[in-house]
Parts: structure tokens; sequence; C-alpha cells
């Protein structure tokens, strides 16, 4: 099967010019990357400054397409503000905004504290906010039309799931918030849709989610009907076509990228409830130490 080659025609995204938040890891590289094969201007954002800047650079030479790093915590309106500045200083327009920055990490909730449910609502819900009203503003007060907004939510945003909590409310935000301002803002030349990913292995997601042993003892691909794992290239094939003009009539959609696994078995990380309460201790210290920024 073909799944891993690349989807649409040379140039699909020719002027246009993409803002991907998270840009510098995992599905947000692979999407920037393919954005860029297809001919569309690339900014990607993230705290991390050093790693986006290595992320361009390796975008660039990859592509030969055209990169710029703006280093921004999505949590602060007044840092999305400056990408909004900078992006269109440099590039002239954007086109698409793709909400994909992300924080997460397993728990049983009891054990969390306000920050740390704050912090993941923050980053996820509050940090999508900011972006949309943000570029949306700009649009509609440049009378800018033909624009796109990509969010990246899970499956769980509709069923929850355990062990994710903070998570799972921040991205059931994130859907509602999708379809919402599909309606309200069509008047403005908006489109508005989601992608919500199965299991697709990065660093980022398999650290906080799977740490330790816990890769072998829920190995996710065995929750799939089709028993396995997503490809990156097949989510960025996704991704490029919903951005692109050929979704020009998709608004306020939400479409599934996971082999079947939310209907076999709704609620990702449910299964966690096998893990002895004895076990969350050392589990947590691994977690945090892969922190890597
Ligand atoms: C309990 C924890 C914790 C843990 C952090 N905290 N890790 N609590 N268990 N494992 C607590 C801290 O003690 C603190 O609370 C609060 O959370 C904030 O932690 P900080 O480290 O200060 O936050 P920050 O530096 O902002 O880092 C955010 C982060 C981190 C979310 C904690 O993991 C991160 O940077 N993540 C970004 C990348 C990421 O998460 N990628 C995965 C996306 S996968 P106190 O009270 O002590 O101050 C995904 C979908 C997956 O989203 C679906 C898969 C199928
Ligand atoms: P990832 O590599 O950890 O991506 C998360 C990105 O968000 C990182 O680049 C991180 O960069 C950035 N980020 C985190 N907090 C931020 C903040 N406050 N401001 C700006 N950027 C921030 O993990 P991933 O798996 O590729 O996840 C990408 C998206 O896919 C997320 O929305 C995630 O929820 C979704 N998803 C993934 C899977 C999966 O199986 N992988 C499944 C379902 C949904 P910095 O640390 O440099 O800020």
């Amino acid at each position: 099967m073909n799944y891993t080659q690349k989807m649409l025609q040379k140039d699909a995204l020719k002027n246009k010019t993409v803002v991907v938040t998270g840009g510098g890891s995992g599905l947000g590289k692979a999407m920037s990357q393919y954005f860029l094969e297809l001919g569309a201007k690339v900014v990607i954002t993230s705290r991390n400054e050093d790693k986006i800047q290595k992320a361009a650079q390796e975008l660039t030479q990859l592509t030969s397409g055209e990169v710029l790093a703006v280093p921004c915590d999505v949590r602060h309106y007044d840092q999305v503000e400056a990408v909004v500045q900078s992006a269109n200083k440099h590039f002239g327009s954007v086109d698409v905004l793709v909400n994909n920055a992300a924080g997460n990490f397993i728990s049983p909730t009891e054990r969390l504290s306000a920050n740390a449910f704050d912090t993941i609502i923050d980053i996820v819900l509050k940090g999508t906010k900011n972006c949309t009203l943000a570029f949306g503003k700009h649009w509609i007060a440049e009378k800018q039309t033909e624009k796109v907004v990509l969010n990246i939510v899970t499956t769980y945003a509709w069923t929850g799931s355990a062990y994710v909590v903070p998570s799972a409310t921040a991205k059931a935000g994130v859907l509602a918030m999708t379809r919402s301002l599909a309606v309200e803002w069509a008047k403005y030349g908006m489109r508005f849709n989601a992608i919500a990913p199965g299991p697709f292995p990065t660093k980022g997601a398999w650290d906080r989610l799977l740490p330790g042993n816990l890769k072998e003892q829920f190995d996710l691909a065995k929750k799939v009907p089709l028993k396995r794992v997503g490809a990156h290239q097949e989510l960025a094939n996704l991704a490029a076509y919903l951005v692109s003009d050929f979704s020009a009539y998709i608004n306020g959609e939400v479409i599934t990228i996971d082999g079947g696994e939310w209907l076999k078995g709704a609620g990702q990380f449910n299964l966690l409830e096998d893990i002895p309460e004895e076990l969350w201790d050392m589990l947590e210290a691994m977690i945090r130490a892969k922190k890597d920024r």
C-alpha cells in the first residue's frame, strides 16, 4: 500500500503562507515539510527557539522552501500578536493557521495540582483561542478572505478519556470552537476544520503518554482495527488537502484518521486503570525527567 507517498499535485499550496504552531517537532514538523514541498511558505512557532531554528534550517535544506521560525508561547496573547506581525512583515500575508501546539501527560486526575490542570488547558484551549483570535481579527480588519484554520484535536475530544482529563477537556473546547466559528466567521471568508488523529508515534507524545515499558504493555497498534499506527505522511496528506483550495467546500468538519481505533474502544487511556497505584510515582518521575526544554 502506498499510504506513505505524497498525495497532492506539485504546487498545490503555491502562493499560500501557512503558520504551524508547534511546527518544530512531531506532526507539526511533518505537516510543515509537506506544505513546503507543495510550494507554501511556512512559519513555525513554539517556545524553544533553538529547536525551531534548527528545524527551520533542516526543512529549508530538505525542501528548498522558505521557512520562518518565530519563538512564541501560545499561552500569551501578546506573543501571538507578535507572530501575526512578523509573519505578515516577512511574507506579506498569512493564508492558513494550523493550531497544532499541545501539552499533555498521563496522570490520575486526583494527583494533578490546579496548576498542572491549568497548564494543559492554557496550552491547548487558550493557545488555540489566542492564535485564532489574533489571526481572525487581523483578517477581518484587513478584509482578507479565503483563509483557513485547521485545528489538531484527538478522538477523545468527543468520547472523553480517563488519565488525560485536562487534554480531553481542552480538545473538546477546541472542537466546539472549530464548529462554532465555521458558521460565524464564514461570512468573512474563513473556513474552520479539524483533524482527529489516532496514534501517530512522536517523541513528544510517546515520552509523556507511554513512558518506560508502557509502550510494550499498552501497544497502541493492537487497539487499532487496522493493526498499525499512523504514518506521518498520511496525516500530512490529509492536512495539506484540508488547507488547500481543493477542500473549499469543507467547513466545520472534523476528520478522524485513526484506523478505526476510537470506534473499537472509546477513551484511549481508560486502559491505564490497570496500572497499580504504587507505580504512578515512578512513571511521573520518568515523564518529568524527559522534559526537553
Ligand atoms: C503530574 C505534572 C507532570 C506529571 C508536570 N506537572 N508534569 N504533574 N504529573 N507528569 C505539573 C508541574 O508540577 C506543574 O504544576 C505543572 O504541571 C506545569 O508544569 P511545568 O513543567 O512548569 O510546565 P511547562 O514547562 O509549561 O511544560 C508543560 C508540560 C510539558 C505540558 C508539563 O510536558 C510540555 O512542555 N509539553 C509539551 C509537549 C507535549 O506535551 N507533547 C505531547 C502532545 S500529545 P505545579 O503545581 O507543580 O506548579 C497529545 C495528544 C495525544 O496532545 C493523543 C495520543 C494518542
Ligand atoms: P509534540 O512533538 O510534542 O508537539 C507539540 C508541540 O507543541 C511541540 O512542538 C511544542 O514545542 C509545542 N508547544 C507546546 N507547548 C507550547 C506552547 N505553550 N506554546 C507554543 N508551542 C508549544 O507532539 P505531537 O505528537 O507532534 O503533537 C502534535 C499535535 O497532534 C498535538 O495537537 C497533539 O495533541 C496532536 N495529537 C497527536 C497524536 C499522536 O499520536 N502523536 C494523537 C492525537 C493528537 P515547544 O516545546 O518547543 O514549545
